[in-house]
C-alpha cells in the first residue's frame, strides 16, 4: 500500500465547466491553488455570504503508473464544502452532499494506466442546495471549497476499509475489522505500544472481531490522557508451497487508542468510575478571512488554546464535525469532545434528512475511534421534535457505536428524548438571575443525564473594544453560570457560547457579519471573560491573575462596579504606590464559592492605614473604612447604615465633613496627587506568581507573538498565528489603543488578510502563510507611536 497527500497541483475556476473535464483543456489559464482552499477569502468584517456561493471547479492531472493496475486506488477528501460532484476522465464517479464529512471514491476502474489522467471536483457552496444545514437561516458563515486534506491511497485488492476499536477503563479492547475482499487465509495482527514503551501483541482471524486485554492499562481521562498506540495488520499468511511464499502485509493502520470508560448517569457524567464535570466551550471551525480553509496546525493551536489557556476539560465542536486533526489534538491534550450531525434549527424534506441520516453514519464512522468524543449529537441544533426522525438518527448511531451515549442540542423544555443524554442550551441567564435553570424544570427524561450546551452568547455579546462595565459583565456572566452548573450536583457540566467570534450571516450579529459571542476575539486575543476560564486551572499550570475591571473610573458611566480578580493564585496582596493595603481571599461560602478558583471581590483599599497611618482606634477605624470602601461604588449616596457609622462620628463633634472628604480623597482618589500605582501581587504557597500594575500610561509598545513560530509545509501550506497586543510600561493591555499597524514579511511566506491592520480594542492579529519553501521569514510590524517589532517565523519543508 502507498499513500500520497493530495494538496498540491491542483487548479480552480470560480465558474465550473464542462470543459475543465476534458484531459486536453488548458489548464494553466486556471489558478494554481493550494489545499485547504477557499473559493473566496472575505474582509474580516462587513463581509457578504454571497460572496462564496458559487459553482467552482478543482482540477488536476496526474499520472496513474501502470503498477497501481488491479489494485484500489482510494481518492479520499476530508471535506468539501457543501456539494461535490467528483469526475474521473470526464466521468462522474462520485457524489456526495455535505461539507462537513470525508468521503473516498474507489478510481481504480475509471482510471487509465501508464498514461496522464485528470480528476475535477464540482463544487456548490450555494446555501441554496437541499443539503444540512440549509433551508433557512444559519448563525454562522458555510464558505466554500476543498477545505481540508486529500489524500490518495494505492490499496491491494484485500484492504482494510476500517478498523473499530473500543477500549475500556478495566484494559480490555475489541477490534472490529472490516474488510475488502476475499480475506480467507489472512490474519489480523494487533501490536499495541504503551505510553511507557511496552509492546503487546494481539493476532486473530481476518473476518472477525479481535479481543484483548492489557494489564494495568493506563486510563485516558483528561486530566491524564493516556494514549496506546495501535498497529493493526492485514497479513496473508505464509503459504507452505514449493516454493512457499512468506506472509506478507496487505494492509495496516495506525489508531490512538485510549482505554476509558463513559458512563452518562441522572446525576452526570462518570468517566472511568469518577464523577466528571464537563467545563467547555462551544468551537466553530473558522477563521478571519479564510472560513474554514486552515491548516492542521491552526486546529491544534485551538484545541491547545481550549485546553492550555482557556483550562477546559471539554469541547462542542458545533454545530458539525470537525477536522481529524482538531479532533487528534483533543485526544492527546485531553479535551473531551461532543461532535454533532451539521445543522442549524431548521429540518428539512425527506431527501434533507437522509442526507442527515448521511451524514450520521459519516460522523460516526469517521470519527468512532477518538477516544475524546464522548457524546454524538443526533439532533440538528436547536430543532423541533421530529420523533421519525430522530428515532432513525439515534438507531443509526447506536448500531454503529453501540458503546456512546447519543444526545441532541435543544432549546427546548420536555422535548421528546429518544437520546441518552437530554442536552439543553440554557440562555436563562441575564445578568441578574441565577446563572441556569434546574435539571427538573427541563428534562421530559429525569432519569436520564442532563447537560447544558450553551449559554450567555447573544445574551451579551461583547468587543474586546467595549467599555470596562461592559466586558466586565461579560465576564461576571460566564462565571456566574459556571457557579450555577457546578452547583447543580445533576447537571453533567456545560459548554460556553463560545470560544471566539465569528463571522455570520446577515441575519445575526451585531450588523458586521461578525457576532461578538467569544471569550476571545477572532484572533483568538483574550477578552477578559476568558480570565474566568483560565483561573480554574491548578496555579502550577500557569498562574492567571487578571482584574475584572480598571482603578480609572473615568470609563464608567457612574461609579465603578465591584472589582473582582480572577486568579488561581491563593491570595491576592494589594499595594497602593508600593504600600501593603491588605490581602484578599477566595471565599468559597460566596457568590462564586463552588468554582474550583473563585473570583475574589477586591472590597478594600483602606487596609490598616487608617490606625496605623491616622491614629484613629480601631472601632473608628474600622467603621471609616467602611465607609472609604463602600463610597468608591456608591459615591455620595451611601446605604443609609453605612452613612450612619460616619454621621455618628461628625455629631460627636470627632470628624468634620471635610475630614472624611479628605480621607476619601487620601484613600479613594487620585486628582491631582501625583500618579498612584495600584500593585496586585498573587501568592501561591509562599511563592508570588504574578503580578498586575495599574498606572498611568507613560509608555506605548507593540507586543507581536506568534503563537506557532516553526511551521512544516507539507502535507499542505502551514501558517503562523500572530497576536498583536498595544501594551503600556508595565505590560497591561491599552483597551482602547486602536491605532493601525503596518505589517510587512520578508522571506518565503505571505501574507493573509491586509497588510494595515486596525487594532480593535488594542488587538489585532494575522496570519503568515508558508509558500512551499523553506526558510526564515522576518514579520515587521509597525504602530503609530510605538517602536517597530519583529518576529521570525522558521519553515520548514
Ligand atoms: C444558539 C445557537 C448558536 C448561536 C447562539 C448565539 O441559539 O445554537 O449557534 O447562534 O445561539 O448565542
Amino acid at each position: 500500500m502507498e499513500r500520497y497527500d493530495w494538496n498540491e497541483g491542483w487548479r480552480f475556476t470560480p465558474n465550473f465547466t464542462e470543459g475543465i473535464l476534458d484531459v486536453n483543456y488548458p489548464a494553466d489559464a486556471l489558478e494554481n491553488i493550494r489545499i485547504p482552499h477557499t473559493v473566496k477569502t472575505l474582509p474580516f468584517h462587513y463581509c457578504n455570504e454571497k460572496d462564496y456561493q458559487m459553482i467552482s471547479g478543482y482540477r488536476k492531472s496526474f499520472f496513474a503508473p501502470a503498477s497501481w493496475q488491479g489494485k484500489h486506488i482510494l481518492l479520499t477528501f476530508e471535506a468539501v464544502a457543501h456539494e461535490a460532484t467528483v469526475y474521473c476522465n470526464g466521468v462522474d464517479v462520485a457524489h456526495h452532499c455535505g461539507g462537513y464529512t470525508a468521503f473516498t471514491v474507489d478510481l481504480s476502474t475509471h482510471l487509465k494506466y501508464g498514461v496522464d489522467n485528470v480528476i475535477a471536483v464540482k463544487c456548490d457552496s450555494n446555501e441554496t442546495i437541499n443539503v444540512p444545514p440549509f433551508g433557512y437561516v444559519i448563525d454562522y458563515l458555510t464558505y466554500g471549497g476543498i477545505y481540508r486534506k486529500v489524500t490518495l491511497d494505492i490499496k491491494e485488492s484485500i484492504y482494510l476499509r476500517d478498523v473499530f476499536v473500543y477500549a475500556t477503563a478495566d484494559g480490555n479492547f475489541r477490534l472490529y475489522p472490516s474488510i475488502v475482499g476475499e480475506s480467507t487465509g489472512c490474519t489480523l495482527h494487533a501490536e499495541i505500544i504503551a505510553p511507557t514503551g511496552e509492546k503487546y501483541a494481539f493476532k486473530g482471524k481476518a473476518d472477525a472481531p479481535l479481543y484483548g486485554y492489557i494489564p494495568n492499562a493506563a486510563t485516558w481521562h483528561p486530566e491524564h490522557p493516556n494514549l496506546y498506540a495501535l498497529n493493526v495488520k492485514l497479513v496473508r499468511d505464509a503459504i507452505a508451497s514449493e516454493p512457499p511464499v512468506a506472509a506478507f502485509t496487505l494492509d495496516e493502520m495506525d489508531i490512538n487508542l485510549g482505554f476509558r470508560t463513559i458512563d452518562f448517569r441522572a446525576d452526570g457524567l462518570y468517566l472511568n468510575g469518577e464523577k466528571i464535570k464537563i467545563r467547555g466551550l462551544n468551537r466553530h471551525q473558522s477563521f478571519a478571512y479564510q472560513g474554514y480553509a486552515m491548516p492542521d496546525s491552526q486546529q491544534v493551536l485551538d484545541a491547545e488554546i481550549l485546553k492550555n489557556e482557556l483550562a477546559c476539560n471539554a469541547v462542542r465542536t458545533s454545530h458539525y464535525p470537525q477536522s481529524q486533526s482538531f479532533i487528534d489534538a483533543c485526544d492527546k491534550l485531553g479535551l473531551l469532545v461532543f461532535t454533532e450531525i451539521p445543522g442549524w434549527q431548521y429540518i428539512g424534506d425527506e431527501d434533507w434528512k437522509d442526507i442527515a441520516i448521511q451524514n450520521c453514519r459519516e460522523m460516526v464512522l469517521q470519527y468512532r475511534n477518538h477516544p475524546s468524543i464522548f457524546l454524538w449529537g443526533a439532533r440538528i441544533n436547536e430543532s423541533a421534535d421530529d420523533d421519525e426522525f430522530y428515532q432513525k438518527t439515534n438507531d443509526v448511531i447506536r448500531r454503529l457505536d453501540p458503546t456512546r451515549p447519543t444526545g441532541g442540542v435543544r432549546c427546548i423544555k420536555n422535548s421528546n428524548c429518544f437520546e441518552d443524554v437530554y442536552t439543553y442550551n440554557d440562555f436563562s441567564h441575564s445578568g441578574k438571575n441565577a446563572g441556569c435553570v434546574a435539571k427538573r424544570s427541563v428534562t421530559s427524561a429525569p432519569k436520564k443525564g442532563y447537560m447544558v450546551t450553551e449559554y450567555n452568547g447573544h445574551m451579551y455579546p461583547t468587543k474586546t473594544s467595549d467599555d470596562a462595565l461592559h466586558r466586565q459583565l461579560h465576564a461576571m456572566r460566564h462565571a456566574t453560570v459556571l457557579q450555577g452548573i457546578r452547583a447543580h450536583k445533576d447537571i453533567a457540566g456545560s459548554f460556553g457560547w463560545c470560544m471566539f467570534d465569528y463571522n455570520t450571516h446577515k441575519d445575526f450579529g451585531s450588523g458586521d457579519r461578525i457576532c461578538y459571542h467569544g471569550v476571545l476575539d477572532m484572533f483568538r486575543n483574550s477578552k477578559v471573560a476568558a480570565a474566568v476560564y483560565a483561573s480554574q486551572k491548578p496555579v502550577e499550570k500557569g498562574a492567571v491573575l487578571e482584574l475584572s475591571g480598571i482603578m480609572q473610573s473615568g470609563d464608567y458611566a457612574q461609579l465603578p462596579p465591584e472589582l473582582w480578580v480572577f486568579t488561581n493564585a491563593d491570595e491576592v496582596r494589594l499595594y497602593r504606590n508600593e504600600k501593603y493595603i491588605t490581602s484578599f481571599k477566595p471565599d468559597y461560602n460566596g457568590k462564586y464559592g463552588a468554582l474550583e478558583h473563585p473570583p475574589i471581590l477586591i472590597d478594600d483599599f483602606v487596609g490598616e492605614q487608617l490606625v496605623t497611618d491616622e491614629g484613629f482606634a480601631p472601632a473608628v477605624a474600622a467603621d471609616i473604612k467602611e465607609c472609604l470602601n463602600a463610597s468608591r461604588i456608591y459615591g455620595m449616596n451611601l446605604p443609609t447604615k453605612i452613612k450612619a457609622k460616619a454621621m455618628k462620628y461628625i455629631m460627636l463633634n470627632q470628624l468634620t465633613m471635610q475630614d472624611l472628604t479628605d480621607l476619601h480623597n487620601k484613600y479613594n482618589g487620585n486628582w491631582g496627587v501625583s500618579a498612584v500605582e495600584y500593585r496586585f501581587e498573587a501568592v501561591a504557597g509562599d511563592k508570588v506568581v504574578a503580578n498586575i500594575v495599574q498606572t498611568p500610561v507613560e509608555k506605548v509598545s507593540l507586543s507581536a507573538k506568534v503563537l506557532n513560530p516553526v511551521l512544516t509545509d507539507g502535507p499542505t501550506w502551514d501558517c503562523a498565528c500572530v497576536q498583536l497586543k498595544a501594551i503600556d510600561q508595565t505590560g497591561a493591555l491599552l483597551h482602547y489603543y486602536d491605532e493601525p499597524v503596518c505589517l510587512t514579511v520578508t522571506g518565503p511566506a505571505k501574507l493573509i488578510g491586509p497588510t494595515i491592520v486596525p487594532m480593535r480594542g488594542g488587538l489585532a492579529g494575522t496570519y503568515v502563510a508558508s509558500t512551499g519553501k523553506a526558510g526564515s521569514v522576518t514579520l515587521r510590524c509597525e504602530m503609530a507611536g510605538a517602536p517597530a517589532v519583529e518576529v521570525t517565523i522558521e519553515i520548514k519543508v
